[in-house]
């Protein structure tokens, strides 16, 4: 008898549990919240950046309820198969940041991947129209090289249009060592935060498979990626840790626009001075980055 009832009140519990509505979802509310901060920030002007979250199982099963899977599939434009059957969270191409939190049901979708890792389907969201963001080979790349990576840890992609970041690419040599050393010669932080350093490739055509093969080689080594004339790619463990690091990277950007607008850096961080930051904060800072202070 007590244990029927036990059996009773789990039911129940389970029931309710994967009834959620979506919009009490807590990667749901997280999402919408960064892509908001993100655009008040300056980094989202117009439809300008995109954002994805791989779901959980735990997510996925507490909304599934919200989901339809009437639509059809379409080509994601590139091939994932270590991301078969999973669902993400993204936002929509030429939707606008600034609305996806007020209006999350037009402008964000959940897709499925089917289980080839070459089509999606939209199971919620968009619902006058429209498709995922046109970097989404580049998002899926780069979620399928994270996820081997760090054993699923990495849920995180995000891309924006950082306004001193963007403009460093107009006069530092775009060279991943010349970024990563004047970078972290900005602020101190700055080589514990991103202790890899920050990857820069040349100006590309976006939103194909090209930029997307290129970008997804160097997510595997470094957690940022610049793209020159137009963003950055970073990629996270969470909502936190991805934002985190635009933040302190666009911060250390302005820092360096700065100092170079009063006339250029008088003192440096050595080489020395940076790698003495590894051991007290526990950071393996890739010292081979560091070019001549
Ligand atoms: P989407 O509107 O298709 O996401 O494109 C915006 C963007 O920033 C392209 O790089
Ligand atoms: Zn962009």
């Amino acid at each position: 008898m007590r244990r029927d009832f036990v059996l009773f009140v789990f039911g129940f519990y389970e029931a309710e549990k994967i009834k959620m509505d979506i919009h009490e979802a807590k990667f749901f509310k997280e999402f919408l919240n960064m892509t908001f901060l993100s655009y008040s920030n300056g980094w989202n002007e117009r439809n300008g950046g995109n954002m994805s979250y791989r779901l959980s199982d735990k997510d996925s099963e507490e909304v599934i309820e919200n989901f339809s899977f009437d639509r059809d599939w379409a080509e994601i434009g590139a091939s994932v198969p270590g991301l078969k059957n999973e669902y993400f969270m993204v936002t929509g191409s030429g939707k606008y940041f600034r609305n996806t939190k007020s209006d999350p049901e037009n402008n964000v979708a959940i897709i499925k991947i089917d289980d080839t890792g070459t089509k999606y389907k939209i199971v919620w969201g968009l619902e006058s129209g429209g498709r995922p963001t046109s970097e989404l080979p580049t998002h899926l790349m780069n979620h399928e090289v994270k996820k081997k990576q760090t054993d699923g840890r990495y849920r995180v992609i995000y891309h924006a249009h950082p306004v001193n970041l963007i403009a460093l690419t107009y006069v530092l040599k775009q060279d991943t060592k010349v970024f990563t050393t004047e970078l972290w010669d900005s602020m101190t932080e700055c080589p514990i935060v991103f202790p890899k350093g920050v990857a820069v490739i040349p100006w590309m055509v976006p939103g194909g498979r090209e930029i997307a093969v290129r970008t997804s080689e160097l997510i595997k080594d470094y957690d940022i990626v610049v793209w020159c004339f137009h963003g950055a790619f970073v990629s996270g463990e969470d909502f936190d840790s991805a934002f985190g690091l635009m933040e302190t990277v666009e911060k250390a950007a302005e820092i360096v626009v700065k100092v170079r607008s009063m006339g250029g850096k008088k003192y440096h961080l050595s080489k020395d001075d940076i790698m003495s930051l590894a051991k007290p904060y526990n950071v393996d800072i890739n010292g081979d980055l560091v070019t001549d202070i």
